[in-house]
Formats: C-alpha cells, sequence, structure tokens
C-alpha cells in the first residue's frame, strides 16, 4: 500500500534534479544495482534515493510481501476469485511443492511434451511417411506471445529442426502466411489453448484442418494435428487423437503457461534441451526471488521501483524498449503479462482499490525506435518511465555495431535524464525548439548475453516483479474477468441478437452488412 509516508518522499525527490540523484555520493548505487541468474538491474536513473527505498521495502515488509510470496511458491489458494494456486513456477522446479500431486502431473507432462517432441524432431513421427518440417502454432494471448518471443528471441540458438510458424489472427491471411510454400505432408498444426474455447484459436484451427484435409484427405489430415490445453476433453472432442493431446493445469495463468505444453511448438523447433535451459535460467530466478532478502532482491526492487513510478511519481505508462533484434517481440509479451494481470480496479477483497494497479505498458526495439518515437519521449509533456533493456556483453564487443547498439542505449538513458539546455543569448530563435527538459527516469536491465537461460530468468523476473506490484496493490494479479464481455458481444452479434446493443453499434452493422436492417 502507498502510505501517506511515501507520498511525501514523491514531494519531496520531486524537488530534486535527477542529475543530482544520480550523481550523488554514498551507498545509493549500491543499493540501487542488483544482480542475479546472469541479469543487472540498475535503478540508479531513477527518482528515488536509499531513504525512501527503504520506505517501500518496509510497506512491502507491512503488505505481507514475504508471507504472500511464501504461499506463491508454496501453491497457497493466491487466485481466489477462481479458487487457485499459481504454480507455473512448477513447472520450471521453482516452487516448493517436491512430492506433491502438482510435482507429479507436471513432471508427468513435461516428459510426455519432452518425448513427442524427440519423436518430431527424429521423424519417428512421420504421419504421412515424410519428417515434420514445420510446426505452425494455433493460438493467441498467452498461447502465442510467449512460444512466438521465445521462438525470435532463441532464433540465434536454434539448430537444425522443424521451423516455427505462429497463427493468431482471424485473418485468413495469417493461416495462409503459415503454410505458405510448405509440403502439406510435413506440417504440424498444434492447437495451443487452455481453455479450447477461445473463437479464435477454435476457428483458425477448423481452417487449417479445412486446408489439409483438401491437400491430403481428411482421413489423413487428423494425424497433422496436437493441442496443448487445459482442457483435454475439449481437446479431444475437436478431433485431436488422445495421444497428442498434451494437458496442462489450470492453476497455470495463460499469460504464466509458456514453460508449459503451451511450449510444444518450441519443444519440437529448438529442441527439448535448449528448452530446458530456458526454464533452468527461470528456475535460477525463482531461486533469488524465493530466499534473497528484499533488500537485496531483483524482483523485489523492480517491481518496487514500478510501483514508485506508477502510484507516487503518477506515471501512468512504462515504455520498454530492448535493444537486441531479437527480443523486438519483449514489448508485447510483457504488455499482456502486466496490463492483463495488474489492470484491475479492484482489491483481492473486491472493494474499489486506492491504487491505480499496473502502468500501460508498449515499447519496442532499438535503435529502431529512436527514430519512431523517442522524440515523444524527449520533448513530450509527458513523463515515461523507460526500461532499457540490452547485452552486457555488446558493451565491449569487437563488434562495432554491438557496440554501437550499447553505446546507443547508454546514450539515450543519459538524454532522459539530463536534458540539454540552449542558452537564448546563444540562439535565440531556436533554444526553446532545441531544448530538451530532461529529468524523465530510466533503468537499464542488462543480460550478460541472450542465451537460453538469461531469457528464462529475465521471464521470471518480470513474472515475479508483477507479483510484488499486485502485493503493493493488493489486487489479484492470476484472474482476468475483464476480457469475458468483449467475448460475449461478439457472439450477439454472430448471432444476429443485437438488440440491447448502442444505436451506433447497430448502425456499423447495418451499414457494413454484417447484420441486415
Ligand atoms: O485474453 C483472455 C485470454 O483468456 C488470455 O488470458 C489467454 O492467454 C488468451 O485469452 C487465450 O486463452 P486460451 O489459451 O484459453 O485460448
Amino acid at each position: 500500500m502507498l502510505t501517506p509516508d511515501l507520498l511525501q518522499h514523491a514531494d519531496r525527490l520531486k524537488g530534486e534534479t535527477l542529475r543530482a540523484l544520480a550523481d550523488a555520493a554514498g551507498d545509493r548505487a549500491n543499493r540501487m544495482i542488483r544482480r542475479a541468474a546472469g541479469v543487472e538491474f540498475d535503478a540508479t536513473k531513477q527518482r528515488l534515493d536509499t531513504v525512501t527505498l527503504d520506505a517501500l521495502i518496509d510497506a512491502a515488509r507491512k503488505a505481507g510481501l514475504e508471507e504472500k510470496r511464501e504461499k506463491l511458491l508454496s501453491g497457497g489458494i493466491v487466485n481466489p476469485t477462481e479458487g487457485r494456486p499459481a504454480l507455473h513456477m512448477a513447472y520450471r522446479q521453482g516452487a516448493r511443492i517436491s512430492g506433491s500431486q502438482e510435482a507429479e502431473l507436471v513432471e508427468r507432462t513435461q516428459a510426455q511434451t519432452r518425448a513427442f517432441a524427440e519423436q518430431v524432431r527424429s521423424g519417428a513421427y512421420a504421419p504421412s511417411g515424410k519428417p515434420i518440417e514445420r510446426v505452425v502454432n494455433i493460438g493467441i494471448g498467452g498461447s502465442d506471445l510467449g512460444p512466438r518471443l521465445i521462438a525470435d528471441a532463441l532464433a540465434d540458438h536454434t539448430g537444425s529442426g522443424p521451423q516455427m510458424r505462429f497463427v493468431a489472427s482471424l485473418d485468413p491471411s495469417d493461416l495462409q502466411h503459415a503454410v505458405a510454400g510448405a509440403d502439406p505432408e510435413t506440417v504440424l498444426f498444434i492447437v495451443a489453448s487452455k481453455s479450447f474455447s477461445t473463437q479464435e484459436t477454435l476457428m483458425s484451427g477448423e481452417a487449417a484442418r479445412d486446408w489439409l484435409a483438401g491437400k491430403i484427405g481428411p482421413e489423413r489430415a487428423g494425424a497433422h494435428f496436437a493441442a496443448a490445453s487445459a482442457a483435454p476433453d475439449k481437446a479431444r472432442a475437436f478431433g485431436i487423437d488422445p495421444d497428442r493431446v498434451f494437458d496442462f493445469p489450470d492453476w497455470v495463468g495463460g499469460r504464466y503457461s509458456v514453460w508449459s505444453a503451451v511450449g510444444l511448438a518450441l519443444e519440437i523447433g529448438q529442441g527439448p534441451d535448449l528448452f530446458a535451459d530456458f526454464r533452468a535460467g527461470a528456475r535460477d530466478m525463482d531461486s533469488h526471488f524465493a530466499v534473497a532478502p528484499l533488500e537485496d532482491n531483483l524482483p523485489v526492487l523492480k517491481g518496487l521501483v514500478d510501483v514508485w513510478n506508477r502510484a507516487a511519481l503518477g506515471y501512468p505508462s512504462r515504455c520498454v524498449a530492448a535493444y537486441s533484434a531479437r527480443l523486438g517481440k519483449l514489448a508485447d509479451y510483457f504488455q499482456q503479462l502486466e496490463m492483463e494481470s495488474l489492470g484491475k480496479s479492484v482489491t483481492i477483497a473486491g472493494h474499489p482499490g486506492p491504487t491505480p494497479g499496473g502502468a500501460l505498458v508498449w515499447g519496442g526495439s532499438g535503435t529502431e525506435i529512436q527514430h519512431s518515437f523517442f522524440q515523444w519521449l524527449h520533448q513530450g509533456k509527458d513523463v515515461v518511465p523507460v526500461d532499457f533493456i540490452g547485452i552486457a556483453r555488446h558493451f565491449a564487443s569487437d563488434n562495432p555495431r554491438e557496440r554501437a547498439l550499447a553505446a546507443n542505449m547508454a546514450a539515450q538513458g543519459a538524454a532522459l535524464l539530463d536534458g540539454r539546455r540552449i542558452d537564448p543569448a546563444v540562439e535565440p530563435a531556436l533554444a526553446s525548439h532545441k531544448s530538451m527538459p530532461g529529468g524523465r527516469p530510466s533503468a537499464t536491465i542488462l543480460l550478460d548475453d541472450l542465451t537460453p537461460r538469461t531469457l528464462g530468468a529475465l521471464i521470471a523476473l518480470q513474472e515475479h516483479k508483477v507479483f510484488v506490484e499486485s502485493v503493493m496493490y493488493d489486487i489479484n494479479p492470476f484472474d482476468q474477468w475483464g476480457v469475458e464481455l468483449g467475448k460475449v458481444l461478439t457472439k450477439g452479434i454472430l448471432d444476429g441478437d443485437i438488440s440491447e446493443y448502442d444505436a451506433s453499434t447497430k448502425a456499423l452493422l447495418a451499414r457494413t452488412g454484417l447484420i441486415g436492417d
């Protein structure tokens, strides 16, 4: 919770320049740079001092963060509106549930997906007599963004294996592009859906089945389908062979599910061993989060900084700037993870929340974004904290382009912090146009290098920092009731039952012919 004491700190610090805070002597730098699991978090460009940081940590303790962390990791009911634990960490052996039924289920399902991935990769599973050369993941939200991100992020670590493609959009073009150029007899579709009731995924799955049946005959098409779902009965009812329905429990949230059978396309395309390394990196971060004192805890520091910027300093959004071509999809992934977890306005008890909840998260990859929206960040009226995510190896690389990439990222953080004042006496006409206010906070997150393990650690860091924020906001980060209404209204439109809909929507649907007059 944000106490009046913390808000007084905010008022005090608003009077300081970021430059003065960043240049301050003493142990500020030591306190605001943390390393764990191959990831370094540097908060020294934040509008924060050690006094305020201690107050935030004290507030976290008073909010019961340590007890709630234990409850999360040991399988307590941390998602009360659905009556579930949140044990996605179990899929990287990062939870404290050894010997439990949950642990056995995880072990079983992981063995099943590994075995199937090895059969596909070795050619032992070749339903039409030819080895699978392309795996197409059909899914959306958490059943798409995680696999899509990891496939791209670890592309440089991916040896031989089936190509991976992803279909999330209902637009027929998405499926067409995913199968373009493929020999239909060498394609394997994975229908990834926790609920196995998501309209987009089911319609695209049916379209894929129709496409393949048209190519190789309906009697053979079915063997080219697998499923990853927490509703295995529905997957089997869809027509997928039970031997290729890979289940996971409902206590793995969609946006937290890449570690589970939802990662099957990755185990096939990149290999089970690489996927195991990815999980191992997350386990490294889990272990740190579980035992490090709050003062030395990287996810805690990151979560408190984001709470401070959002709820104390009042910045409504945060920009994720990944300075790595392979992390171009990171902002999209973080966007769902954070905004679907923290975009809530009532507390766990169901009362109006006194704090704003999580920030709007957006971003892209650098240096490209310096040539699109950084003008707005530097001279616009809104202050948006930026998370610069880079690769530490680039800074001392022999490759001049990697060094330039690192230099650009460091320069942008310095420019946002310091700004620039042009003396009107020197350039009377353009001084105000060329001046930049500065005083804009940023954080720097460095992966030692981009590897399966550091990527796993980064994503686990993000998951745990979201949990820290949820404790400070006293909200449930694991449900998502806000997405239900849109699904109901879509069904009404497609069923033609819009009598209760607003006039604007009715007119739109009539004018465009979706629904007749
Ligand atoms: O957006 C709502 C949501 O339920 C997400 O939480 C989820 O990741 C996505 O839709 C897909 O759901 P499913 O995996 O059940 O198809």
